[in-house]
């Protein structure tokens, strides 16, 4: 029998225990491994989860489990840095393997965590910190093995995604759909780790360090989120045959790798722009394979608890055969990190002008000083204070440049407020 110890009984937490306790037969038959779960700490043991349990399996000490000499595996599954980060690294010092969700710590503490597994012969799984259900994780480590993998696209946070799919389809303002995703329960009553793009940046942190075999920290990642993102730029989007969705991207390109998370347009021919709701979705593509479309629940106690039951039957299967990896994901490679403002994409801007002779001339004038060429443009709407909507669709530009354009148009006395850049992602089709 493998031994299971679980730290945190929240949503994901009691996933994850259902799933082994409805399933241990399936998991005997398909395996041959009997796993059971022999003790759970949480710190609230009053909440009715509308689950039994047997005498003495509950603490509210995670010690208890974590030294616990009858234990083989201790899924930690409470989140945030600390105290997860001393009760992983005290797990494997007493040479458990251990079981994570926690996108947080990883991003933040790779080295650290990974260097303590490696030196004691543990393993760390780490599934469901990425797309929940969606096993890209393993996809990518196991499936895409043979491949050199040179560009990820991600639809990685359920909470923005609903929003702006919200957004994009009721022509609803950012707060009006947030509020909505707040009522049923999407959002977080503090939803900034969420819509400010951190929670997507913490999930890219990892699968670029598996992708690209790359040191990666937060700070490397250029981040932002959704809460800017108004209506009239989600209504432009579509009339110019895209969808605006929160995309973390990270792409190689001449041995460097950009890594970003923030709002950005997809055309609609593109299969991201069609993963809606909180729904996630990442596409790979391998230079071998092409690409490949990994989609599904990005949350949720079954989903999640199904990627942290994978991996734990298949460290139970290993240490019952004594065959750990023979490496650890410990990212060493010497590949660079690109730093914002380098790459060439097109990009969307709007300006608020004066609708009068000769602006349209001066705005592309400017742009045109920063090696910026225009590939589109439409101004409508109706006038407000004499100011209209004035978008343009540019051809590929370096994001520094066009910042600088932006930047001495937006001084210009024809234009009102500070003008709106989203990039353009094409998606590698
Ligand atoms: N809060 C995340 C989301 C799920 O909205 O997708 C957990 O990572």
């Amino acid at each position: 029998m493998i031994s299971i110890g679980i730290i945190g009984l929240g949503t994901v937490g009691i996933g994850t225990y259902k799933i082994l306790k409805e399933y241990n037969s399936l998991i005997k038959q398909r395996t041959g491994l009997d796993i059971k779960v022999v003790k759970i700490a949480d710190i609230d043991l009053e909440r009715n989860r509308g689950l039994s349990f047997k005498r003495g399996i509950l603490t509210k000490d995670a010690y208890e489990v974590i030294d616990n000499p009858n234990i083989d595996i201790i899924v930690e599954l409470i989140g945030g840095i600390q105290p997860a980060y001393d009760y992983i690294v005290r797990a494997i010092r007493k040479k458990k393997w251990v079981v994570t969700a926690n996108k947080a710590l990883l991003a933040e503490k790779w080295d650290e965590v990974f260097k303590v597994a490696e030196r004691e012969h543990c393993e760390i799984g780490f599934e469901a910190s990425v797309c929940g259900g969606i096993p890209v994780i393993r996809a990518i480590r196991d499936g895409l093995i043979g491949n050199k993998i040179h560009y990820i696209l991600g639809i990685l946070n359920g909470t923005s995604n609903y929003i702006l799919t919200k957004m994009t389809e009721e022509d609803v303002s950012f707060n009006k759909a947030l509020s909505e995703a707040q009522r049923l329960g999407f959002a977080e009553q503090d939803p900034t780790l969420d819509i400010e793009g951190i929670d997507a940046a913490h999930k890219l942190c990892i699968l670029t360090r598996l992708a690209f075999n790359c040191s990666i920290h937060m700070k490397d990642i250029i981040t932002g989120g959704i809460s800017k993102i108004e209506p009239i730029d989600i209504g432009f989007a579509k009339e110019f045959g895209y969808r605006i969705k929160l995309l973390a991207v990270a792409k190689e390109e001449k041995g460097m790798v950009e890594v970003r998370v923030e709002p950005a347009m997809i055309p609609v021919a593109h299969p991201m722009s069609t993963v809606n709701g909180v729904y996630n979705a990442t596409y790979v593509v391998g230079d071998k394979i092409g690409p490949n479309l990994y989609y599904g629940m990005g949350a949720g106690s079954d989903p999640t608890g199904s990627a942290v039951v994978s991996d734990i039957v298949d460290m139970a299967s290993r240490i019952t055969m004594k065959n750990p990896r023979t490496k650890v994901p410990l990212s060493t490679s010497e590949k660079r990190i690109r730093g914002g403002g380098e790459s060439s994409v097109p990009y969307y801007i709007r300006f608020t002008a004066q609708d009068r002779p000769g602006v349209l001339s001066k705005i592309s004038g400017i742009l045109a000083k920063y090696n910026i060429s225009i590939s589109s443009v439409i101004q409508k709407g109706r006038k407000e204070n004499g100011h209209v909507p004035i978008v343009m669709l540019t051809h590929g530009a370096i994001e520094k440049n066009l910042k600088k354009a932006k930047t001495e148009i937006d001084r210009s006395p024809f234009i009102k407020g500070e003008s709106v850049h989203i990039r353009i992602e094409e998606g590698n089709l």
